[in-house]
């Protein structure tokens, strides 16, 4: 077992400034530097074999090295402070009894997940699909493929049975992990059901599902195993018994194994860049993209943000309301906080269930100290009035963490003001997907925090506002948000498409990472984040392409064409505007509203749902036939109400068909 390395870098807001410049000045020498708090079985060789030139993108960091990361995250800590608690669990129900798992128990169900796996025939770089509730299970399962090599792919459970399906064949996945059903709200999430549907006529060899609630499933023997069967089965007694009808009671969770049973099997060490996990995430055009990560640098950077952005301290608890399946959940749920050994909780509820106080009171029962949360859930709760406040205390926090999508002044200062009390923190940290981690952000220590505003880039990275012309701009500045070097944390490639991945992040402003955001510099040298530039829309947090809600819209029989832009939301953020055109004679009543959300909802999931959708006689578009989004934006937003305001769309006599304008803008749902 690797050397556990003590931590001593530790930024803050008076050495900030001396180490960023360092940071930037050699990359290689700090992240070789900053490296040694991960156990390594092999020491790298390079630090940093980097190219951002559009004909040769590669992204490697810390090649000649292995190490396994769930080692770094589970083992290394069971070692050292065994009765740690690594997970807190906290159910959808407030009546259920919440769990504790040390982090002597996690290696133990984390090495007996990994050999249920391995069992199952998983080898090194097989591809895993988790569709899981917020469950311990889920980051188990994680660190399980983590164990063995196995990369793993999480989908959130919010997406459709067609979704599912999509991203199980992109990665060619012969397995997915599940749980016969998901809670949130009281409301049963029927997470085996959409995993048998997905899997009809796919290439998927084996399920194994979690019993969580205890909801009826349909059984498929031969493909279907229960999860605590083979997690509680010595290796030998699995290869005898795989039946899956001899069903033994569930362990409950955080219980110690009691048999005996110990199967440290030998290790596997790997390769820095072996890939640890592919995410989908939504972009401007076509299905989603299999962002990859891979180990070292992504762990690296995940425990590094985590320890500095949220001034993290051994007595911590943390606590990340995001779900497992999106980023956040990655990088501060599982990878980041276990690597540094953190207290982290786990919440499978929502906040207003069964009132609008279920958050707050979570923080006081748990004594919760570092607080991470979008601002839709700030901006709905706030609408539900401060008495929802008043029965708690949250004095246990310090740290508050903002995530997801811009956070308005008016959230921004009822989360310091009022949930923080003035006594904490709030750290608004910009990041993507493809980033891995933080990449601008305060840090808890920085003074004059300025409400929405990501403020300063973190060590190791640099940010560069980009012209149209593809200049970098200097001074106070607007333009297109890129990056002009490689981070540890950046995603390498889209899984099976490294052409798509220049052609997106490359290609646009040659020799940076474009990141798909706006943004701006002020005169202090901060930066303000202003929202995607492409046709991505932010839905409370989530991620959502226009382009795939079209066509969801257009399976309808009566619609010939739509177009989807975002609109200023009130708890959202963003909300999802549909301009549709039917058929001639058709009319865009009710019924036909709510068939076409249902449409959207079978094809993408209960994620995506139409706000508005306003009636087109007719789209406008160019002469070369491209829909004009950024007049529909306009419309759908209520800037264009009279002719007056035409002249806020630019020149459009040279659209082809300028007089479709006219009737949108008389048609203006608000
Ligand atoms: C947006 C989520 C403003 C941004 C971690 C980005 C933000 C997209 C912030 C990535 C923030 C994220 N302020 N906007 N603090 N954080 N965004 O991949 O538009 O789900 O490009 O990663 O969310 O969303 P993703």
């Amino acid at each position: 077992m690797p050397e556990r390395t003590h931590y001593s870098f530790h930024l803050n807001a008076s050495n900030y400034h001396e180490l960023y410049a360092q940071s930037v000045a050699d990359s290689s020498v700090f992240w070789a530097e900053q490296a040694a708090m991960l156990g390594w079985h092999t020491p790298f060789h390079t630090v940093k074999n980097t190219s951002f030139a559009p004909d040769d993108v590669h992204i490697k960091w810390f090649e000649g090295g292995a190490l396994n990361v769930a080692e770094n995250c589970v083992d290394r800590h069971a070692a050292a402070t065994s009765d740690k608690i690594a997970i807190i669990w906290e159910a959808d129900d407030p009546e259920t009894p919440s769990q504790s798992i040390t982090y002597l128990q996690l290696q133990q169900r984390v090495n007996r997940a990994a050999t249920m796996l391995k069992n199952l025939g998983v080898v090194a770089g097989d591809r895993v699909t988790i569709y899981m509730p917020m469950i311990p299970e889920a980051a188990i399962a994680m660190l399980a493929c983590a164990r063995i090599g196995a990369v793993h792919s999480v989908v959130f459970g919010g997406f459709s049975p067609a979704s599912l399906r999509q991203r199980i064949d992109d990665c060619d996945s012969r397995m997915v992990i599940t749980a016969d059903e998901g809670l949130r709200g009281g409301k049963h999430i029927a997470l085996k059901a959409n995993v048998d549907e997905a899997c009809k006529g796919s290439a998927v060899e084996k399920v194994i599902v979690v019993k969580h609630t205890g909801g009826a499933v349909n059984w498929n023997d031969g493909r279907d195993v229960w999860w605590h069967e083979f997690e509680h089965c010595h290796p030998a007694l699995v290869a005898e018994s795989p039946s899956s009808s001899a069903r033994l009671s569930p362990l409950s969770r955080g219980q110690a194994y009691e048999d005996g049973v110990t199967e440290n099997e030998a290790l596997d060490y790997f390769d820095s860049e072996h890939p640890l996990f592919i995410l989908y995430t939504s972009g401007s055009t076509g299905t989603p993209k299999g962002l990859l990560h891979t180990s070292a640098g992504y762990l690296l950077y995940a425990m590094h943000t985590f320890l500095n952005v949220f001034d993290y301290r051994q007595s911590d608890v943390f606590w990340c309301t995001a779900d497992v399946g999106w980023i956040t959940g990655h990088s501060y749920m599982v990878y980041g906080p276990l690597a540094a050994g953190a207290t982290l909780l786990m919440f499978e509820g929502v906040p207003t269930y069964p009132d609008a106080s279920r958050f707050w009171q979570v923080v006081d029962k748990h004594k919760v100290t570092i607080f991470y949360t979008a601002p839709t859930a700030l901006r709905m709760l706030l609408r539900e009035g401060d008495a929802w406040l008043a029965t708690t205390s949250r004095k246990s926090l310090r740290v508050l963490g903002s995530v997801g999508e811009p956070i308005n002044p008016e959230a921004w200062r009822w989360y310091h003001d009022e949930v923080g009390r003035g006594a904490c923190s709030i750290v608004d940290t910009w990041w993507q997907t493809e980033t891995g981690g933080h990449l601008i952000t305060p840090l808890p220590s920085t003074p004059h925090k300025k409400a929405g505003a990501a403020m300063n880039p973190y060590v190791g990275v640099r940010p560069a506002i980009v012209g149209g012309d593809g200049a970098a701009i200097d001074g106070v500045a607007e333009g297109a948000l890129c990056i002009a070097d490689s981070w540890p944390g950046q995603a390498r490639t889209i899984w099976n498409d490294h052409a798509r991945f220049v052609e997106t992040y490359f290609k646009p402003y040659p020799n940076y990472y474009f990141s798909g955001d706006a943004a701006r510099r002020d005169a202090d040298g901060h930066y303000w984040i202003e929202g995607r530039m492409d046709d991505v829309v932010n839905v409370s947090g989530h991620r959502l392409g226009t382009a795939e809600i079209e066509s969801a819209l257009v399976e309808h029989v009566l619609v010939t064409e739509a177009a989807v832009v975002g609109f200023p939301h009130e708890i959202k953020g963003q909300g999802i505007y549909a301009f549709v055109t039917l058929l001639p004679g058709a009319v865009l009543d009710d019924v036909i509203r709510k068939e076409l959300n249902a449409l959207v909802r079978k094809i993408i999931g209960a994620v995506a749902h139409v706000d508005v959708m306003q009636d087109a006689p007719a789209l406008p578009k160019t002469r070369s036939g491209k829909i004009m989004r950024r007049i529909l934006r306009k419309i759908a937003g209520g800037e264009i109400q009279s002719k007056a305001d035409y002249e806020k769309l630019g020149d459009i006599s040279t659209l082809l068909n300028p007089e479709s304008v006219d009737a949108l803008v008389a048609g203006w749902i608000h």
